[in-house]
């Protein structure tokens, strides 16, 4: 306990640098792949801080660095990794540190990962005599703009040398209270895909619909038919969403146009689930588009895949988030619908993802992600900072 102490202790000490760190990300958002001053920001300081082998550029401006524990015991590597991207949104907060990037803005706290991150690995490099192993710290580009930054990463080599044998990281959430966090085993992301078609039928006058071949009707038939796969074809006691979001057709109100346009979002939590609606969203909407008489440009893409928590990393984070901010302060969150691109490295490697509460609604911090006015209580960096430090510790120290 002696060492919680002094680490919460050492924490509040640097807060001030913390926040400043923060704020100077916030004024200075760069959008996926341009996160250069970011990026350089971050080699600097590691490099200063002494970390060993820092490695930048990788996928654009990923930059990872080296932590070697100096005690005897397991020798693992963990990965702790933040993301430093920003979103092409206007900020539309009044404060000191308001982005100075016209249309560019921190609204999903990526700023204060990034900070988190140089601080937990400065307390993790000055405990280097604690820890048997190696911490890895990566961070990476682009988690907004899919296919993202995590994957070029892993494909680049950051799990390899030293081989990675466990990741973890964390996200700010706005939509919970500063002093609660949330950890889910298994399944806690949504996969993320999306379909876009062009229905190709005949225009023609609207009250001769006998010579046309109207896809606004056809158009119809599809998103009504696909409002069937979720309600019919998935199992229900399982979680899947998809939802028309583009139905563009029609110029006039006598014209039966020519083509008509369909697009939307696919949200499943495993590999099931996601390939069986993949082949039968193509399946149906080509099949009544045939069977109408209408020719079908369809295409599908792929987006992250769902972010599953491994149960025994899991319990492992559970259990130091409980020493931070007691057993009540950790929640088991309900699925998230939305995706996030650490589900890749949870696909190579074991390990965790939770979310930090920065809400505070006494000092009207409570807009949500992606919201122009969004901000956070910085405060909840400093539960994060030690949630990181400790299930960093944790892991390398325990037996495996
Ligand atoms: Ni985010």
């Amino acid at each position: 306990m002696v060492e919680a102490t002094r680490l919460r202790e050492e924490i509040d000490e640097i807060m001030p640098g913390v926040i400043a760190d923060r704020r100077d990300f916030h004024e200075h958002p760069e959008l996926a792949f341009q996160e250069v001053r970011t990026a350089g920001i971050v080699a600097d300081r590691l490099r200063s801080l002494g970390i060993e082998d820092v490695r930048t550029g990788i996928a654009e401006t990923g930059v990872t660095g080296l932590i070697r524990g100096q005690k005897l015991g397991p020798g693992r590597t963990v990965l702790l990794r933040a993301d430093m991207d920003a979103l092409p949104i206007h900020e539309e907060n009044e404060v000191d540190y308001k982005s100075r990037n016209a249309g560019v803005m921190h609204a999903c706290g990526h700023d204060a990962h990034t900070a988190m991150l140089l601080a937990a690995a400065r307390l993790l490099n000055d405990r280097r005599d604690q820890f048997s192993g190696t911490v890895k710290l990566l961070f990476q580009p682009a988690e907004e703009l899919p296919p993202g930054g995590a994957k070029p990463m892993i494909e680049a080599g950051v799990l390899e040398d030293p081989k990675v044998d466990a990741a973890f990281g964390l996200h700010i959430d706005q939509d919970s209270p500063v002093g609660q966090i949330s950890v889910r085993p298994g399944p806690a992301m949504a996969a993320a895909d999306r379909f876009h078609m062009v229905i190709h039928g005949k225009g023609g006058h609207g009250a001769k619909p006998h010579d046309t071949i109207d896809p606004i009707v056809i158009g119809a038939q599809i998103v009504t038919a696909l409002q069937t796969l979720v309600a019919r074809a998935v199992d229900p006691t399982e979680e899947a969403v998809v939802s028309v979001c583009v139905f563009k057709g029609g110029d006039a109100f006598n014209v039966i146009p020519d083509s008509a346009e369909l697009g939307g979002t696919v949200r499943t939590f495993n590999a099931r689930n996601r390939d069986f609606l993949e082949r039968r969203i193509e399946e149906l909407t080509t099949g009544i588009a045939k069977a109408m008489g209408a020719e079908l440009e369809f295409s599908y893409t792929r987006g992250y895949p769902a972010t599953v928590n491994d149960p025994e990393m899991t319990e492992l984070v559970r259990q130091e988030l409980g020493r931070i901010v007691g057993e009540e302060g950790v929640v088991h969150p309900s699925l998230m619908m939305g995706a996030e691109d650490f589900s890749y490295f949870l696909e190579a490697v074991p390990g965790a993802y939770w979310f930090v509460g920065s809400q505070n609604p006494e000092r009207g911090l409570v807009w949500g992600h992606h919201h122009p006015r969004f901000d956070l209580d910085e405060a909840a960096m400093a539960y994060g900072i030690e949630s990181l430090v400790n299930v960093a510790l944790r892991y390398l120290n325990e037996e495996a």
